[in-house]
């Protein structure tokens, strides 16, 4: 019997001691923050599911960049809401897309911050799926058609690679679409520009407020035939494995509060950096808990994402990270 010889509370005793034991450490550097594009003009409407969190016009987008670079993050993450949808969701790779004007203004407002592009069609088709739908005649059913997709995906990853984009996040769970992207890069000349791979993404009813802000709801039936059955975790193994011989460059695991446990896994088995994506309805619990007085929002967040970089990601996508940068900077 160790007692009394071990006392663990010795390297608890004082905060100088604590910290040179912490062994996980949060910073604003590993924060990747998401911003919706719209068009129009004096836009800022805050998504009343996400408060906190607005679509912004082209010309109110400075203002927010400035604070975001401000804050102390480094990266952003770009989704637009387009003016005009349709079943092949053109406007996604429309060479002026909401997304890449974005990204152009956004290099030349801040070059040094690192923007990637969420690379899908689900905001940009009137069907809201995240590629080309096509009735089945066998079933008579409406299904989605993988290989027919990738081809506008890789059409809508190069549109924002010339655009700027430093990564591409491809977002749409079609098989294959790491492998198209890459040889789509390739051949038009940006394979130097990386591929972030929603790698893991589960089927989830976490994405909730991000489809009202998005206005990316499916209009019929749902996303089970290619996003991941959330029950699973050895199938994660294997969408990992895919993208990894297909050339992914970082790998995701999204939603990640109640997928603690595969990101574990993907750190354990892999080596690439692994990106933690804390959707909408996480951010939206805390806000309304917090809004209401029951819980302390900044040791929620910041234990909250501590979690996530301990169970093991190296990146987290995150709409708190403006908030969570300054606190760590001991902001209020
Ligand atoms: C688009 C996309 C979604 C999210 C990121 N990219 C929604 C979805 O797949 O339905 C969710 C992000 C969030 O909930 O914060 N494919
Ligand atoms: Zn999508």
């Amino acid at each position: 019997m160790a007692f009394p010889i071990t006392r663990h509370r010795r390297l608890r005793r004082t905060a100088g001691i604590r910290g040179m034991v912490r062994e996980t450490l949060l910073t604003a550097e590993d924060f990747i923050y998401p911003i919706f594009v719209t068009h129009g003009t004096n836009v800022k409407e805050e998504i009343p599911s996400m408060p906190g969190v607005y679509h912004f016009s082209m010309d109110r987008l400075e203002e927010e960049i400035r604070d975001v670079v401000a804050s102390g993050v480094r990266s952003v993450l770009l989704f637009g809401v387009p003016e005009h949808k349709d079943s092949i969701g053109s406007s996604a790779y429309d060479r002026d897309g909401i997304v890449q004007q974005a990204i152009r203004a956004v290099k030349s407002w801040a070059p040094e911050l690192v923007i990637v592009a969420d690379t899908c069609l689900c905001q940009f088709t009137d069907h809201g799926h995240c590629g080309i739908v096509h009735q089945d005649t066998a079933s008579g059913t409406a299904v989605v058609d993988n290989d027919q997709s990738l081809e506008l995906l890789v059409r809508t990853a190069v549109s924002q690679a010339e655009a700027g984009a430093d990564i591409i996040a491809p977002s749409n769970m079609m098989d294959g679409f790491v492998h198209a992207i890459r040889s789509g890069l390739d051949d038009a000349g940006y394979s130097d520009i990386a591929i972030m791979s929603y790698s893991v993404k589960y089927a989830s009813a976490f994405y909730g407020p991000f489809r009202d802000a998005a206005h990316s709801a499916p209009q019929f039936g749902d996303r089970k035939t290619y996003q991941m059955d959330p029950a699973n975790v050895r199938e994660a193994i294997r969408e990992a494995d895919s993208d990894v011989a297909e050339g992914a460059d970082m790998l995701m695991v999204k939603p990640a509060l109640a997928y603690l446990d595969v990101l574990r896994l993907l750190k354990e088995q892999f080596d690439l950096p692994l990106v933690a994506y804390n959707v909408s309805a996480e951010y939206s619990m805390v806000k309304a808990a917090a809004a209401n007085g029951w819980i302390n929002e900044r040791g929620i967040v910041l234990e909250t994402l501590t979690g996530m970089k301990r169970a093991g990601a190296d990146i987290i996508i995150t709409y708190h990270a403006k908030d969570a940068s300054r606190w760590l900077r001991g902001e209020e």
